[in-house]
């Protein structure tokens, strides 16, 4: 872990934190996304949201992309879907302090709609070299856009809660904790599904124990692949 630089004006809360908990390659990428003119969301954000937690990591969660409150903060997952998050990662004794959390898209699209995918290629590379650097043994998807890349072809309702091996980690797709707030009923089903954490860490850790170097791709589909499921799936459910 780096040491914090108590002398260093950061040019992001997000950066500091890689700085306190990350690598010196996590903070360079979180500089870079910083910077990022890739597509037209630099021309709309307040700030970039590139990620939290240590680096690195165990468990990593992705989500979709900042909010409102996330662009103005600097912060993953800091609204009332955030909250939930947090009491989700407390009911396994996990937290922020030892889980990574990302999102697919760095930057809010206005308005809260949904990224596109031209906003997702254009941080695909990012996302890539976070999942790397984070090199989590369990990568949590949260919502469809994350799901989409490792789980092509099929719907969050369908495949929630059922994990799949890829390479030396396993990938579980959950609903996203936002979908829970427009429907009372799914805070039990994603409650659940969290529930499962600690067993599917503990049988991360021995696949990892098994094979320590990743040497099969861990990618289904492009995460583009999202913005083509069908449109029951669209916004009802994140
Ligand atoms: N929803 C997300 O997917 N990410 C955030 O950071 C906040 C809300």
């Amino acid at each position: 872990m780096t040491e914090p630089n108590l002398d260093a004006a950061y040019a992001s809360p997000a950066i500091e934190g890689a700085h306190r908990t990350g690598t010196p390659e996590l903070v360079e990428l979180y500089e870079e996304i910083a910077d990022c003119p890739a597509c037209g969301l630099a021309r709309t954000r307040t700030q970039t949201v590139p990620g939290w937690g240590p680096a690195p990591a165990e468990v990593m969660c992705i989500g979709e992309a900042p909010g409102a409150r996330e662009d103005e903060q600097g912060f993953p997952f800091v609204g009332a879907a955030g909250r939930f998050l947090d009491e989700l990662l407390a009911g396994i004794r996990m937290s922020r302090e030892t889980v990574h959390i990302a999102n697919v898209v760095k930057c809010r699209p206005p308005g809260n709609r949904d990224p596109q995918p031209e906003e997702i290629a254009a941080c695909q590379p990012y996302l890539d070299r976070q999942i790397a650097l984070v090199d989590p043994l369990l990568i949590v998807t949260l919502g469809r856009f994350s799901m989409a890349r490792w789980f092509a072809g099929t719907t969050i309702s369908r495949i929630h809660g059922q994990p799949k091996r890829f390479g030396n980690r396993l990938v579980m797709p959950m609903f996203h904790p936002a979908a829970a707030l427009r429907r009372g009923d799914l805070r039990a089903v994603i409650a659940a599904d969290f529930a499962r954490i600690p067993a599917l860490l503990d049988e991360a850790r021995t696949i990892r124990a098994e094979e320590p170097a990743d040497a099969s791709p861990d990618v289904d589909a492009p995460i583009a692949a999202a913005a083509s499921l069908p449109a029951s799936e669209q916004r009802a459910l994140l």
